[in-house]
């Protein structure tokens, strides 16, 4: 993945993809490791662990094990999962505190019903939009994923994925088949006006509905309500060309987030940014 935090420009599988060459950068590219912790530091938080409980947590596509090391060092066990033999050869050699295991999560969780007090995943989940070989249906593979992480987390416990969709209709395909397997819950979108920090956390609730935190936002920390619980509307999202809605909110704060970054005095952003003006006569 290119500078830990983007999308991999990749139409082969995962396991080709994080061969030892990737894995080598989560081992000592420092950018890498940095955005991998804080992305798993964010994820670990929107998991809302109870703190005077040490809990089991499961990591879907664990890698190097620099998120299992963020879940290690908030006094938590954690078993991880990965497709990949390389990343995982790198986990072993860092010498991480959770147990390994080389798997495909396209087939399944395999662990006992309950097993789990939560789940995270970083930049994994959207691979399994791809078909990388013929036998591949990845509604199918979506399906079996979070049919079986359902089973294999207690009841009440979080699920918190972070992931780059690439499309509109790759999310919905992903939240979709979460919503089917019994998932409630939403997205949670982190710096939804900056091109490079906004990020994606599908934030799953197994068994009892919960209230679906909010979403950072760029303004000096504070919070903003960028949170879209599971609906039967389609997800407001850019479009297919990457652009939104012209004149939608989205649009005039993108626009005033580009204008911030080439340094114009820009109006602070409110709730009524955007809104819709009635005609004037
Ligand atoms: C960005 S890396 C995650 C790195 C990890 N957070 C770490 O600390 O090193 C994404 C990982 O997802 C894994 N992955 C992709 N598709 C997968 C699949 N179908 N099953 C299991 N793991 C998969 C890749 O092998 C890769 O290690």
């Amino acid at each position: 993945m290119a500078a830990g935090g983007r999308r991999p420009e990749h139409r082969g599988p995962p396991e080709l993809f994080y061969d030892e060459v990737e894995a080598r950068k989560y081992a000592h590219n420092s950018r890498m490791i940095e955005i991998q912790s804080q992305m798993s530091e964010r994820a670990v938080e929107l998991l809302g662990l109870p703190e005077d409980h040490q809990c089991l947590l499961l990591d879907v596509g664990c890698g190097s094990g620099l998120s299992g090391d963020y879940i290690s060092e908030q006094g938590h066990c954690w078993v991880g999962l990965d497709i990949s033999s390389a990343m995982l050869d790198v986990a072993v050699e860092r010498d991480v505190e959770g147990d390994l295991m080389l798997a495909d999560m396209g087939q399944g969780i395999p662990f006992r019903p309950g097993t789990f007090d939560g789940c995270i995943s970083i930049s994994a989940v959207q691979w399994l939009c791809n078909a990388d070989k013929k036998t591949h249906s990845p509604p199918k593979r979506l399906r079996q994923f979070f049919s079986t992480l359902y089973t294999a987390l207690a009841r009440g416990a979080r699920a918190v994925l972070q992931l780059y969709p690439e499309n509109p209709q790759q999310l919905e395909l992903i939240t979709s088949q979460a919503m089917k397997a019994g998932f409630t819950g939403g997205v949670v979108v982190d710096y939804p006006n900056s091109t490079r920090a906004k990020k994606f956390f599908l934030c799953l609730f197994a068994g009892a509905a919960g209230v679906l935190p909010k979403g950072l936002s760029t303004e000096c920390g504070e919070e903003e309500a960028t949170r879209a619980q599971f609906t039967s509307e389609r997800l407001r999202f850019r479009s297919a060309k990457g652009k939104s809605a012209k004149k939608s909110r989205d649009w005039v704060l993108e626009k005033k987030e580009r204008r911030r970054r080439q340094g114009k005095e820009v109006r602070a952003d409110t709730k009524y940014t955007g809104r819709k003006r009635r005609p004037h006569f």
